[in-house]
């Protein structure tokens, strides 16, 4: 059911609107409640994109006037539109479902209506509704989830059959009523013409004294139209964020999730319960993650690589077998077979080509590392290009800020081959051409010919006797006293 349900046989449109305009003050915090990230998406962007494989014709996200036209808010998801109704105060979710349908104006079909908070819920849930609701030809459906009496959820007063007599609030309900345990997860579908002439008649005559979405279904029966309560989805799908704590909580289950679909795609996890991992990653077969690794944005590991323990990895490419222990990559590609860490930093544009490696303490930028080529210890690599089969020794510096030379950094070019001495500063711009040599201690300065030796320190002087010249000078000033 989670195909193509654009328009269902009947040729009727489907849209999705996800209620986001509510303030959130349960967070206490300065950012729209739906706008808080949870691995790397929005609350809002989770629900929007379990929404998406169900192919609405339109959506629409009903947000505040300061969230319109924000960069947090998702222009696309997916490749569809997200559209922006915005609901001027907030009035109550009733209210944000009018400044929705009014967007809607005309719509031949149904509207999935979803709590922004409902960052949990999944798409086949979401199917499901629709399914049911289309099935049974109604003009309103609500999901319910059967859970915990204690959640502070609505109530969904159905009969047996499933037929919707009302949804009461907890703060609203009697003890009969908070009995009930098929809980209001906040998401329904609505016929939209109906919607559109039901919605005029809610008050805000309750407890918070706001337009509730769930009195449609009161306002719906009384023009006679079907109403269902459809039981569906996961009692993990019930959790609407409210508060810091539930956003905790929602990260935990959504982290389980995606952990659990690369344990059964092959991948290994040793306690999978201390690494994160955002929906965007990609991880291929027998890769292996040992604990404590954060794995963002785009990053890709292959086939067979081990990443961890302790890896930050922000959209890094990771070849097949290549390693990476303790380290910290940022927008970065590792090829095959490349050995990173512990300790190691690779700023954006490193480029580590097939077995080289870049050991403790070393730091790389925007630098091309040649095949088989190494930077073992203690090294600050940046703005380099270095070729194949190069050993930089420890400790080596390319100096690529040159202010007297222009505002950009300069380039430190290195052929094949090539090996530095421990301890030396390539001033850039400078080249060592292939097979070049450094001494140690050295501060290149000029251009290295192909297989030369470059040393450039000061000659070493021992001073003879120094130390009994100077015993010498201390006993004549003990006997001056
Ligand atoms: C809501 C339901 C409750 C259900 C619970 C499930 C109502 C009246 N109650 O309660 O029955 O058990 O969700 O999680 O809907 N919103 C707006 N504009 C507003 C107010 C809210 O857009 O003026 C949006 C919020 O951003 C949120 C959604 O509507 O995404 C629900 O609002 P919220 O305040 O979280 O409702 P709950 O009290 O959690
Ligand atoms: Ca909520």
């Amino acid at each position: 059911m989670t195909g193509h349900a654009t328009s269902d046989a009947a040729g009727r449109e489907l849209a999705v609107m996800v209620l986001a305009a509510g303030q959130g003050t349960r967070m206490r915090s300065a950012t729209p409640k739906v706008l808080h990230p949870v691995l790397g998406r929005t609350l809002l962007e989770w629900v929007l994109h379990a929404a998406r494989p169900l192919h609405p014709s339109r959506i629409v996200a009903v947000v505040s006037p300061s969230m319109a036209g924000g960069d947090a808010l998702p222009t696309s998801i997916e490749g569809i539109e997200v559209e922006q109704a915005i609901q001027h105060e907030p009035r109550g979710s009733g209210d944000a479902l009018r400044a929705g349908l009014a967007t809607l104006e005309g719509l031949d079909g149904d509207v999935l209506v979803v709590n922004g908070d409902g960052a949990l819920f999944t798409t086949n849930t979401m199917g499901v509704l629709v399914a049911e609701h289309r099935g049974a030809g109604a003009a309103v459906s609500a999901l319910g989830i059967p859970g915990d009496r204690s959640l502070p959820y609505g109530r969904l007063i159905a009969t047996a059959d499933g037929m919707l007599e009302r949804i009461v609030e907890a703060a609203d309900a009697t003890p009969d009523e908070l009995a009930i345990e098929l809980l209001n997860a906040g998401m329904y579908v609505f016929d939209r013409a109906a919607a559109a002439t039901d919605v005029a008649g809610l008050d805000s005559d309750n407890s918070q004294g706001e337009h509730y979405i769930t009195d449609m279904v009161t306002v719906a029966r009384e023009a006679g139209r079907t109403v269902r309560a459809v039981a569906a989805g996961d009692a993990e799908e019930l959790l609407g964020v409210n508060t810091r704590a539930d956003l905790a909580e929602a990260e935990l289950v959504l982290q389980r999730r995606i952990t659990q679909g690369h344990l059964l795609e092959g991948v290994t996890f040793e306690r999978p319960d201390t690494t994160v991992v955002e929906p965007t990653v990609t991880i291929g077969r027998d890769a292996t993650i040992l604990p404590g690794c954060i794995l963002r944005g785009q990053t890709r590991i292959a086939a067979g690589a081990t990443v961890g323990p302790y890896a930050v990895l922000d959209s890094v490419e990771v070849g097949e077998r290549a390693s990476i222990v303790h380290s910290h990559g940022i927008d970065s590609r590792i090829d095959e077979d490349v050995s990173v860490g512990p300790f190691a930093y690779l700023r954006p544009g490193s480029r580590l080509r097939a077995q080289s490696k870049v050991g403790t303490f070393v730091e790389t930028k925007n630098t091309d590392l040649g095949r088989g080529s190494k930077v073992p210890h203690l090294s600050y690599v940046g703005d380099a290009t270095i070729g194949s089969g190069c050993n930089i020794g420890a400790g080596n510096i390319t100096a690529n800020y040159r202010p007297e030379l222009g505002s950009g950094k300069q380039r430190t070019t290195i052929g094949d081959g090539v090996r530095t001495g421990s301890d030396n500063v390539l001033v850039a711009p400078v080249t060592l051409e292939e097979g070049a040599f450094t001494g140690a201690g050295s501060i290149i300065t000029e251009d290295v010919p192909a297989g030369a030796l470059a040393i450039a320190r000061a000659r070493q002087v021992n001073l003879p006797d120094y130390a009994r010249r100077l015993e010498g000078r201390s006993n004549a000033g003990a006997a001056g006293t």
